[in-house]
């Protein structure tokens, strides 16, 4: 991945605290992290089971998540504020968070001492791309997590093969992207005809809204490309941020949570999701 396109993603020094409280602060987070904690739970080993807004949720675990002796190596990168991966550091994981924003690591450090986690996560002030100059042979994880982070990128395309080269043999890649879908349908029910016709789809310097939100058919046929299997596909958020009126998007918040649950891998709302999820494995030589 060329190091010199890092210079040009979007680094979210100036967005740090308020993507913690619009995206964490409240239902969006809490079903990011329940779509995401169910997928690896029903998948993964070793998952941790910390999830506040999960405490309420029917979920069922598949009969291989139990847990294994060893602790894993987990990269979260681009991780910002980590607030997925530090679940998987409290449960006893060794976490690497690398972020070219230093705002946003600022808040990871505040959250992992809040949580005694210092021994067991390492923060690295870089890109995804520059990644082995700062870990030197130990660069490779059990699993990578990726959430968020390719729809910020100048090219998105080469994310996914850098990506590949941290996983150990089998490893396991959760990546989530901003989806294109659901921005296109967004504006079509807001009646904003003008970004349709003109396809102008990347959000403005400052906004939430990423620079390249990515078409699920073009990221699915870069993963058919690599020697990776998908474990799981799951859309994040399929109906709440249709919801326009807030006042009816606070209601029953415990029912909307179990119902984004329910629909998050159920065609066609999976394809509206705001965000897809993507659980992922390095093939095995025979298998690739
Ligand atoms: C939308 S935030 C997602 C943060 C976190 N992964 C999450 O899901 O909460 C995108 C993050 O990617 C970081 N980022 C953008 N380009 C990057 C790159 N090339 N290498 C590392 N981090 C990058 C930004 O600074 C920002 O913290």
């Amino acid at each position: 991945m060329a190091k010199e396109s890092a210079q040009q993603d979007r680094n979210f020094d100036d967005l740090a605290q308020r993507f913690k409280k619009n995206i964490y602060g409240g239902l969006k987070g809490d079903i990011r992290l329940a779509v995401l904690e169910r997928d690896c739970r029903t998948h993964l080993p070793n998952v941790p089971l910390t999830n506040v807004a999960l405490s309420n949720v029917q979920l069922t675990t598949a009969p291989s998540a139990e847990k294994t002796a060893k602790p894993w190596r987990i990269l979260d990168a681009g991780g910002g504020q980590g607030q997925f991966s530090l679940q998987w550091a409290q449960a006893g994981h060794e976490v690497v968070i690398c972020d070219i924003s230093a705002e946003m690591l600022k808040l990871a450090e505040e959250q992992i001492n809040a949580l005694g986690l210092k021994n067991r996560v390492q923060l690295i002030h870089c890109s995804v791309q520059e990644l082995p100059q700062h870990l030197g042979e130990a660069y490779q994880f059990d699993l990578v997590i990726c959430h968020a982070v390719m729809e910020w990128l100048q090219e998105p395309q080469e994310l996914l093969p850098c990506l590949l080269n941290y996983l150990v043999p089998g490893g396991y890649l959760s990546l989530t992207f901003y989806n294109l879908h659901s921005l296109i349908y967004k504006n079509l029910l807001r009646t904003n005809f003008k970004k349709i016709i003109n396809q102008d789809y990347g959000g403005s310097r400052g906004s939430l809204t990423p620079i390249n939100p990515q078409n699920p058919e073009q990221v699915l046929a870069w993963v058919e490309q690599l020697p990776l299997k998908v474990l799981c596909h799951s859309g994040i958020r399929v109906f709440h941020d249709y919801i326009f009126n807030e006042e009816h998007r606070a209601r029953d918040q415990q029912s909307l949570l179990q119902l984004e649950l329910e629909f998050s891998q159920q065609e066609p709302y999976r394809s509206l999701g705001r965000y897809i999820h993507l659980l992922l494995q390095q093939k095995t030589p025979a298998e690739a």
